[in-house]
């Protein structure tokens, strides 16, 4: 074992090359194919995002709308997928439907195995973008016993979106587009971040060259846990067990003291503020100024102010991430916690499949498959069962 290195957890690897996402964690920069997310976060949309995340160029007006016509031609599931979906007990948590349904779809596709072919790919890529937005609002509408919701491609990616999850009667639910566009942000905000836990399943299991569905699969099972995209569902009830502002010094003390850690805090990459959750905060004036103030936005600012100037935090650079507002925001929407990961596994797909096809297209990358340092006993021999104690 010489020459091998021991990284667990990759905190020093680069498992690939990338040109699709740029971090400065110490900066606090976060880019696009070089585009500053601010930038994007402002002047664009989130098909426009994930075009760009997937072709590496905005896309012209003819592009955009090629896209945006593709993606809605697939946003339908088919009918045996519905089915699927009933099979569910009614309190299923809404990840474990996504991760499996976005399996199954395997089944539906099988011409999907063909990673090689670029037409195919962009139709599978096409597909699974157009179908998440119908499974989330299906897995929804499943809690409640409510009639499923079709696409409605009258209707942008969002607006359709909240239309398959909240419309109740004739005629359709009308998003306040204050709120459309404030999810549509969050959506950009979420599409992608370079070697993520989900983003590296997904190269990891996309590099045995499976078809994207089973890698979108396992990369929502990675994105599931509380470490990862199932922090923003933590916060929210970091919060409600928090209760009010005045408690919240005793709970910072309580962390400290080794009492669980403060969800929506900390990461990996991020040694400054992480530039999403300071867009996410100014899109939460917007969201709030429909919806009303929440008590629970309270409850985190003064949690931040104090995180911040205590030494505990500011020596181990532990600054909000992504997941400390959009919870908050999501919440006002009239969005379920459990839906939360869900919502970020919307966009995400899109860097996942982004960050496959670029994995697939370089010809550097093999199959996965790190080495170990091993730990275990050298050669022994098996005792006959009657002389083992
Ligand atoms: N609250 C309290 N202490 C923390 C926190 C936190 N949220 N995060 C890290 N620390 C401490 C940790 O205990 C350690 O202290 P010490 O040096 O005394 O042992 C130190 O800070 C370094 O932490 P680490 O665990 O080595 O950091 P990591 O890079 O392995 O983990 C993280 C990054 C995001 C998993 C971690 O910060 C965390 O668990 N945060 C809370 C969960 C969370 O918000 N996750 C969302 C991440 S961003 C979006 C996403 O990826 O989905």
């Amino acid at each position: 074992f010489g020459l091998m290195t021991y990284d667990p957890a990759f905190l020093n690897t680069s498992s690939c090359r990338s040109a699709i996402t740029y971090i400065d964690g110490d900066a606090g920069i976060l880019r696009y194919r070089g585009y500053p997310i601010e930038e994007l976060a402002e002047k664009c949309s989130f098909l426009e995002v994930s075009w760009l995340l997937l072709n590496g160029e905005l896309p012209n007006p003819n592009e955009l709308s090629e896209w945006t016509g593709l993606i809605k031609r697939h946003t339908m599931l088919h009918e045996t997928t519905k089915k699927f979906l009933e099979g569910y007990r009614y309190d299923a948590h809404p990840m474990g439907m996504l991760i499996s349904t976005i399996a199954a779809l395997s089944t539906v596709y099988p011409e999907a195995k063909n990673v090689f072919d670029a037409d195919n790919r962009k139709l599978q890529i096409a597909r699974l973008i157009a179908k998440m937005p119908t499974i989330c609002a299906y897995c929804y509408r499943h809690h409640f016993g409510l009639p499923y919701v079709y696409p409605d491609n009258d209707l942008n990616f969002t607006e359709n979106f909240m239309n398959m999850m909240w419309k109740m009667f004739e005629p359709k639910y009308l998003a306040n587009p204050i709120l459309s566009r404030a999810l549509d942000i969050l959506f950009i905000l979420h599409a992608d971040h370079e070697q993520n836990c989900s983003t590296n399943t997904m190269r990891c299991v996309g590099s045995a060259q499976g078809d994207p569905y089973v890698g979108c699969s396992a990369a929502a099972a990675a994105l599931y846990g509380p470490l990862h995209g199932g922090a923003n569902e933590e916060v929210l009830k970091m919060l409600d067990q928090i209760g009010s502002k005045d408690r919240v010094a005793g709970f910072i003390h309580q962390v400290k003291e080794g009492g669980g850690k403060l969800m929506g805090f900390g990461h990996r990459v991020y040694k400054n503020y992480d530039p999403r959750a300071r867009i996410i905060k100014w899109a939460a004036e917007q969201v709030f100024t429909v919806t009303g103030y929440n008590k629970k936005i309270e409850i985190a600012l003064e949690l931040e102010r104090i995180a911040l100037e205590d030494d505990y935090f500011v020596k181990r650079k532990l600054y909000p991430n992504v997941d400390f507002y959009s919870g908050i925001i999501y919440e006002a929407m009239g969005f379920r916690p459990d839906l939360f990961t869900v919502l970020f596994a919307i966009p995400r797909v899109v860097g996942w499949l982004a960050q496959w096809q670029e994995m697939l297209l370089d010809p550097e990358q093999k199959i996965a498959r790190p080495r170990q340092i091993y730990t275990g006993h050298g050669e022994r021999h098996v005792v006959p069962m009657a002389d083992r104690h």
